[in-house]
């Protein structure tokens, strides 16, 4: 410890000769001490009473003392043992700082006598101190991108040390990245500096921790440490990648605008807004795509933007790009393709290949109508379609290719049932939910001439007064067919018949087109009372088709005929001359007027009347029978030559008369004559009675004939009328009017004949009729013959008739009822006409 020496530990005298050689100023010895730093205090430096050679004993009274020029006091002097003593701590760094010497000069002052001596205490450095860095963590920013062994100054350490316990090296941990290097300034300090040995990455690594390590050459060694962060800067240098190659997805085609498809993802290693991703359609994209789906640059996310439609694109494919926010940008690529799911959005469409042609009526089961395409733009079963032709059509569909019908008639058809039809055909796909159209196909039917025409009635009557003008109009038929067009074309024709050998073509002719009928010629009753034609309508069709409708012109009898005289015959003159007795009692048959009239019923119903006499008191004319008879006995005074004016009328509108003149000779005497007329009237009288016990008789027979029938109608009608067709008919008018009745009885409840009609058995040849009326009071004597004026005035005369008759008269008809009615009324004629 005491460790101090007078200068170089050489001898004392060694000591003053240098010091006497080098410093020439020092009369005296200079002491100097070299101690340490940092000693304890109350170290001994070194005996300093010995070394300045003063007694030990002495000091105290000589009051040595240090005499410092610092006010620091370092050392003290032990007095008691003459020992320099350190007093305070001694930093040497704080004294000399880096001066490589450390001397602290000392005066020490001794008294009696005063003297000086210098001592010096030279202070050696102790490696006291570590190296130190002012921060202990440094932080360093290097881009990674940056050139293999570019140097990165870093702060150096300082050590207060001096000598070799200054700083001596740095050392840095081992890594692969960096190395060290030191530079020594020119003020000679050691700076060291990090040289990039490797290069970067931050994807790898963004932060490399070093440890800086700065060593002195101290014994030992002292070291202080710094904290280098390297922090690696990014560059853009990662381009973003896709988590795909190809992105696939579907989606249906109903999708809405805004339906999300897919995601796309692409990653960017670097950082920041090198590492920001945004997502955009590829350069090359067609705008169709663009239209249609949509890239959201934030999410990646593709929706739907635009309208999609399987029908149109099944597919898209595209390419797409991931773009970070670098400068310069770098982007990534990937394709998405998106699958279109077929929906069943499309209705069948229902085609016509063809027009529909108009199909015949007669055709037969089978015939092609129309050929009909059906088309679904959708696909699979959605595009699947089944077709029909809806219920209730002569119709059906023959499946011919695929999709392709024609449409066959499936039933017999009638154009006069339906001459059209739209036949409504159905077409269903079988998608889920199906859908379906349905189309009318207009088919017509073409007329076939298979309806013959048809009379609005079996058969016509017509009545036509005679003497009608030639070329008036009677009547008009028609027919109708149900066929169309040509086929339903009516032309009008009359039969060829004759009526006595005169053709029927010089009677009547008929208007081809509409049916009307003339009268070529007037009409006489007197000759032709019926005429039966046939008329014929035919209509244009191929074959043509006719039918036949029966007419019957019926001549009604008009008043044109005057009465005629057929006895007493006036040829000579207008005057007939007749002889009579005077003689002659009251009632006498002088003569006997007879007239005829051609004419028929009324018009020829004929009456007598005495219209002028010589003297009206003598003679009587009977109205009905023309009989002129006596009123009284002649007498003497009577004149001989009487003249009687007998009109005769017949009962027609207007009336037609006629007269006769008549003479009468009263002559006396005058017997044979008389006797002759009288045994030949008797003679008639006898033959009139006799007829009129035919006439009886048959009559009677007739009538229990008749009650026979009736009774046997009765029944058959009692049981037929419980579901048969009717044999005995209510009168009524139209019964009049059927030329077929050939006689017709009528009967009262209480039994007697009211009314007899017969008409003849040949209607046209002989065509007559009669008709009778019998009271029930009349005698048979009295039977009046009636002939119709005409039928409507007949049918007035009936229906007058009828009204009087209780309601359960009842009419029998009775067919072919024997000639014997017929011959019988002929005969009745005859008589009547006398
Ligand atoms: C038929 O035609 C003629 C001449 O054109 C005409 O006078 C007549 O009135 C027509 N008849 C009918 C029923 O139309
Ligand atoms: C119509 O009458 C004519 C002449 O009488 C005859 O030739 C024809 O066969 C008849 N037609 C029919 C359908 O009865």
């Amino acid at each position: 410890m005491k460790h101090f020496k007078c200068i170089g530990g050489c001898t004392w005298w060694a000591l003053c000769v240098i010091s006497l050689l080098l410093l020439w100023r020092t009369a005296e010895c200079q002491i100097r001490y070299t101690i340490p730093e940092e000693l304890k205090e109350g170290s001994v430096v070194g005996n300093i009473a010995k070394d300045l050679e003063l007694d030990v004993s002495s000091i105290s009274s000589r009051k040595l003392r240090i005499a410092s020029e610092s006010s620091k006091q370092y050392f003290t002097v032990d007095l008691a043992k003459g020992e320099l003593v350190v007093n305070e701590r001694i930093d040497r760094e704080t004294l000399c700082g880096q001066t490589a010497a450390c001397l602290l000069p000392l005066q020490i002052v001794i008294e009696n006598p005063l003297q000086q001596h210098r001592v010096e205490v030279e202070i050696q450095d102790i490696n006291d101190n570590a190296p130190q860095f002012h921060k202990k963590e440094i932080e360093i920013t290097i881009p990674e991108s940056i050139a293999l062994g570019t140097r990165f100054p870093l702060e150096n350490a300082e050590d207060p040390d001096v000598g070799s316990n200054s700083l001596n090296s740095y050392t840095l941990n081992k890594n692969e990245h960096f190395r060290l290097n030191v530079k020594t300034l020119n003020d000679g300090r050691k700076v060291p500096e990090l040289i990039l040995d490797k290069t970067l990455d931050r994807e790898k690594q963004s932060v490399y921790k070093l440890t800086l390590k700065a060593l002195d050459g101290g014994n030992p060694v002292k070291s202080g440490t710094a904290l280098i962060q390297v922090h690696v800067q990014d560059t853009n240098d990662n381009a973003p990648k896709f988590d795909q190659t190809l992105y696939k997805a579907t989606v249906k085609e109903s999708a809405g605008i805004g339906q999300s498809v897919l995601t796309i993802t692409a990653t960017d290693l670097d950082e920041g807004l090198n590492g920001e991703v945004e997502y955009f359609f590829a350069e090359h994209t067609v705008d169709s795509v663009k239209a249609t789906f949509g890239v959201n640059p934030q999410t990646g996310e593709v929706t739907v933007v635009g309208k999609l439609d399987y029908e149109d694109v099944k597919m898209y494919t595209f390419d797409v790009s991931a773009k970070d926010k670098g400068q310069p940008k770098l982007e990534g690529h990937s394709s998405v393709q998106i699958d279109i799911i077929d929906e069943n959005d499309n209705e069948p469409e229902i085609k016509l290949t063809s027009l529909p042609s108009p199909v015949s009526e007669n055709a037969t089961l089978g015939t092609a109508v129309a050929l009909i395409n059906v088309k679904d733009r959708d696909s699979g079963d959605n595009g699947k379609v089944k077709l029909i032709v809806a219920p209730g059509y002569p119709f059906k569909l023959k499946p011919s290719f695929d999709n392709h019908y024609s449409l066959v008639t499936d039933s017999l058809l009638d154009r006069e049932v339906n001459s059209e039809y739209d036949v409504k055909i159905i077409a269903t796909d079988l998608g889920s939910p199906p859908l379906t159209t349905s189309k009318s196909v207009h088919v017509k039917i073409r007329d076939i001439n298979d309806n013959r025409p048809e009379f609005t009635h079996a058969s016509y009557d017509i009545y036509v007064r005679e003497n009608n003008p030639a070329g008036a109009s009677l009547f008009s038929v028609s027919a109708t067919d149900k066929d169309e067009s040509k086929n339903a074309l009516l032309t009008y024709s009359i039969a060829d018949t004759k009526f006595q050998d005169i053709p029927a073509s010089s009677y009547f002719y008929i208007n081809a087109e509409n049916g009307t009928i003339y009268s070529m010629n007037s009409f006489d009753y007197e000759k032709l009372k019926l005429f039966q034609i046939v008329v014929q309508a035919k209509d244009q069709g191929s074959p043509s088709l006719s039918s036949n409708a029966t007419v019957h012109v019926f001549i009604l009898d008009q008043n044109d005929n005057v009465p005629v005289v057929i006895y007493p015959s006036a040829s000579m003159g207008s005057v007939s001359h007749q002889r009579m007795p005077r003689s002659a009692k009251m009632g006498h048959l002088v003569t006997k007027v007879t007239a005829v009239d051609a004419d028929s019923g009324h018009n020829a119903w004929i009456s007598y009347r005495l219209a002028e006499a010589t003297d009206s008191s003598l003679f009587a004319v009977n109205l009905y029978t023309g009989e002129v008879r006596t009123k009284r006995s002649v007498s003497e005074q009577d004149d001989a030559s009487q003249r009687l004016l007998i009109e005769i009328k017949d009962n027609g509108e207007p009336v037609q008369s006629t007269t006769v003149t008549v003479d009468i000779l009263i002559e006396d005497g005058l017997h044979e004559p008389v006797s002759d007329f009288r045994q030949k009237a008797s003679e008639k009288d006898k033959k009139n009675s006799k007829i009129t016990f035919y006439l009886i008789l048959s009559l009677a027979s007739v009538s229990v004939l008749s009650l026979l029938t009736f009774f046997i109608l009765l029944i058959k009608c009692a049981r037929s009328s419980r579901g048969g067709e009717s044999c005995c008919i209510r009168r009524d008018s139209d019964g009049y009017k059927n030329p077929n009745r050939n006689l017709q009885i009528q009967l009262n409840t209480d039994g007697p004949i009211k009314y007899v009609e017969v008409l003849g058995g040949d209607m046209m040849s002989q065509s007559q009729s009669f008709g009778s009326y019998l009271s029930p009071m009349s005698e048979f004597s009295d039977l009046t013959m009636v002939k119709p004026s005409s039928t409507l005035d007949f049918k007035d005369t009936l229906r007058g008739l009828d009204a009087s008759l209780p309601d359960s008269a009842w009419t029998f008809e009775c067919q072919q009822v024997s000639t014997l009615c017929c011959d019988f009324f002929h005969e009745v004629k005859l008589l009547h006409h006398g």
